[in-house]
């Protein structure tokens, strides 16, 4: 897979992008956030980035966050989603390394993401990764926020 930035310049792709099955509820909200928000947000909010993943010129994984602008910055991951189709091949998985990766280097020390507690996948996923901690968020108790420490010892 190679990555690369995804620009509002994308958006034809990117409202194209299908990474929720029926019987996923919470992955419906991810494939919104790709398919209607992405691109216009790119646009508008400066904070925001994202990257996307492609095998044979098919875009086939979404991810974005967002920077709070504070030193040291925390990044929100706005979307991680892999393309129906090409899930469980570790795409997702590469694309979640790739974002911090980029996060250490820009001096980010914490990462969060906010994973619905049906969503068994993107919990796996987290919990294969080294260095991830999960409170249930305090606010909307169906969600569990995920956190991943950079730049010091788990
Ligand atoms: C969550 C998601 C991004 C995972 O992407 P993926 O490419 O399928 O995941 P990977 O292949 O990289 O898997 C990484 C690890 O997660 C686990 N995993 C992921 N999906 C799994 C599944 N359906 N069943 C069992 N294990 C799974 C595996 O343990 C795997 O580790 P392993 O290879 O050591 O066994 C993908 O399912 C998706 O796009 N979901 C819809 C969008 C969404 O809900 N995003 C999250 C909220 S923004």
């Amino acid at each position: 897979m190679e990555i690369r930035e995804l620009t509002p310049d994308h958006g034809a792709l990117l409202a194209a992008f299908r990474c929720a099955s029926t019987d996923e509820h919470y992955a419906q909200t991810a494939e919104l956030m790709v398919t209607e928000n992405l691109e216009p947000c790119l646009r508008l909010d400066p904070n925001l980035s994202a990257i996307g993943g492609w095998v044979d010129d098919e875009l086939v994984a979404v991810a974005a966050w967002v920077t709070d602008g504070q030193a040291p910055p925390t990044w929100t991951l706005a979307v991680l989603a892999v393309a129906l189709g090409h899930k469980k091949r570790g795409y997702g998985r590469e694309m979640k390394l790739e974002v911090l990766g980029r996060a250490l280097g820009a001096g980010v020390r914490t990462v969060v993401s906010v994973v619905h507690e049906d969503n068994s996948p993107m919990h796996w996923l987290n919990r294969n990764l080294p260095g991830g901690t999960f409170e249930r968020d305090p606010v909307h108790p169906e969600y569990f926020l995920w956190s991943f420490r950079l730049g010091e010892s788990p």
